[in-house]
């Protein structure tokens, strides 16, 4: 018969049995760091943004957000304002993050960031007059390596995350016909 024991079994005695020489007065190499700490690059956290990593400086612009926005303030109400577009992007970030096609492409992701940017880009597009100062879409995604049917998963909860809030279909599609031609900028595969 074949004992079958995982990985995290093995790591679980190895650690008994360590933790045991160590009470025993064995020598014990101690680097100071906490286990793994060593492994992990060091977080630089921003100063403008204390809570969030800094990211590598870049020029800041409108531009940046990859759409024009729409004339007045109409459609930023009809998506509630603040108060929704910020339940909106909670709902579509968490769906992403939760999502076996696209979670492992969210991985590295400083969430805290990307919530505050995604805040400024649909507000800034939907009318609301806020300030986009966030990344080019095509450097924000240059690495990612997502492919068109990632862009289609994207597209579905955000689809989802505007259902949760009330948006009206049609009112859904205005919003999705200026975010679909940042697909080339975004799907690099
Ligand atoms: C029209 C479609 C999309 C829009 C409007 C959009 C919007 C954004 C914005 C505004 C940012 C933040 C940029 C910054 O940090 O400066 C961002 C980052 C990110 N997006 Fe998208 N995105 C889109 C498609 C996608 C797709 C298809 C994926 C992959 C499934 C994806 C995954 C990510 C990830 C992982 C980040 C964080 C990158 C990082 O950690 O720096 N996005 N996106």
């Amino acid at each position: 018969m074949r004992i079958f024991a995982p990985p995290f079994a093995v790591a679980a005695v190895l650690g008994l049995i360590a933790a045991s020489a160590h009470a025993q007065g064995a020598p014990v190499q101690d680097s100071g760091d906490p286990p793994q700490a060593s492994l992990l690059p060091p977080k630089v956290m921003s100063t403008e943004h204390p809570d969030e990593e800094a990211v590598e400086p870049y020029a800041r612009s409108n531009a940046n957000a990859g759409a024009a926005p729409f004339e007045g303030t109409a459609l930023y109400e009809a998506f509630h304002g603040a108060g929704g577009v910020s339940r909106i992007v909670d709902g579509f970030v968490q769906r992403n993050i939760t999502d076996p096609r696209i979670m492992g492409q969210f991985a590295a992701t400083d969430l805290v960031r990307l919530k505050r940017i995604l805040n400024e880009q649909f507000c800034y597009i939907l009318g609301g007059g806020c300030a986009y100062t966030g990344r080019d879409m095509a450097s924000s995604h240059a690495q990612l390596g997502s492919q068109p049917a990632d862009m289609a998963a994207i597209v579905e909860n955000l689809q989802a995350a505007m259902r949760d809030e009330g948006i009206p279909f049609a009112t859904q599609n205005r919003f999705l016909a200026k975010l679909a031609p940042m697909k080339a900028d975004v799907v690099t595969r």
